[in-house]
């Protein structure tokens, strides 16, 4: 038997007896929740079979990484998807594997483990070091939010308008009292583009609607808008979305589907007000009639919709891909201010005062 003690986090404590008495051939197992408090000493390390896409639990399993953030850690999977996949990568495990593998065979990969790590496997620092926990918790929960909305968009078609709002004061807290700065490089280590990508946009529109002196209401409604305007990805091949590279024509011509897509997704849903449906539908237009799918111009684009295309396009051109670093802030500016007649101009100016505060 191994040294030392192993955690089990788990909901379900009562449903993995068997899970328990198969670690503790292995290493003497302690069982925790959310609410229990790490057993004293010598953890070895811990399995996690919680479900990440519920930000309750999710806090409680970065609480526990915080408190031995070098412990190797396996992952019980809810959902193979690749968003779940995404969020646990993002939390540093080592191995992931479906919550419903036998108990001796999770016994078995965790005694090799920690004899021997896994050939091939890539062990992911722990993300929460170096910045500030608060970020941390926030972008956890938005993308929980983020991964339960694409998700069920791509496996059922259905979405759940009351999820999104939890992830709105998570972000807002966490731009007001952190900045955008640290929101950017905390969202930035997400591997999987979309989930970096709406996220970053939805921290700049939060972003924007302080500095804009927005109402509380107004400024959820902004950031509700960010976090779904790309929903319409769901339906969009992952080869495609995740590609480590710039797009060829067709696949351009694939992608830029998704506005159309997203606002039918919506729709079906219901419960997403007439300005959201718009932002969905609409921010790939351009003022002068040159964007995308109704190629609408001028007064026909609404305020809200000029808002997020502005958010939209920064955010992308300062994400990280795989293929490209960050483009530096001043650099994105100038190619809004480059922009003019497709761009509401006094919105880019404001744009350019309220993100300038506090990135690099
Ligand atoms: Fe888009
Ligand atoms: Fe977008």
């Amino acid at each position: 038997m191994q040294e030392g003690t192993l955690v089990l986090f788990t909901d379900r404590a009562t449903q993995r007896l068997d899970l328990v008495r198969a670690l503790d051939e292995v290493v003497p197992c302690h069982v925790r929740d959310a609410a229990s408090v790490l057993p004293a000493g010598d953890c070895v390390g811990f399995v996690a079979d919680i479900d990440l896409l519920q930000p309750a639990q999710l806090r409680g399993l970065r609480a526990l990484i915080a408190e031995a953030p070098q412990l190797p850690r396996l992952f019980l999977m809810r959902s193979m998807g690749e968003r779940s996949l995404s969020t646990a990568r993002s939390l540093g495990a080592s191995l992931c594997l479906p919550f419903d593998t036998a108990a001796d065979t999770v016994a078995e990969a965790m005694r090799v483990h920690l004899t021997n790590p896994f050939p091939g496997m890539v062990r992911v620092p722990a993300p929460e070091r170096g910045r500030p926990l608060v970020i941390a918790r926030a972008a956890d929960e938005a993308g929980a939010v983020l991964a339960g909305l694409l998700d069920s968009a791509r496996q059922t078609g259905r979405v759940d308008s009351r999820l999104v709002d939890h992830g709105l004061d998570p972000i807002l807290g966490a731009v007001g009292e952190a900045g955008l700065g640290a929101w950017l490089d905390t969202v930035r280590a997400y591997d999987d583009a979309t989930y970096q990508h709406c996220l970053l946009v939805a921290g700049v529109a939060a972003t924007f609607a302080i500095e804009l002196g927005f109402s509380r209401r107004d400024r959820e409604h902004l950031v509700r808008a960010a976090l779904v305007h790309d929903v319409g990805k769901a339906r969009i091949p992952l080869a495609i979305l995740n590609k480590a590279g710039p797009l060829d024509a067709d696949e351009r011509a694939t992608m830029s589907t998704h506005a159309a897509l997203g606002h039918e997704i919506l729709v079906e849903a219901g419960g997403f007000d007439a300005s959201i449906l718009s932002v969905v539908r609409h921010h790939h237009e351009m003022l002068d009639g040159s964007g995308y799918p109704d190629k609408l111009t001028g007064a026909a684009i609404p305020d809200i919709v000029r808002l997020i295309t502005i958010c939209d396009i920064y955010a992308a051109l300062v994400e990280r891909r795989p293929y490209r670093a960050p483009m530096p802030a001043p650099e994105a500016l100038r190619i809004l201010r480059g922009m003019e007649g497709k761009l509401d101009m006094a919105l880019v100016r404001s744009f350019e005062h309220a993100v300038s505060k506090d990135v690099r």
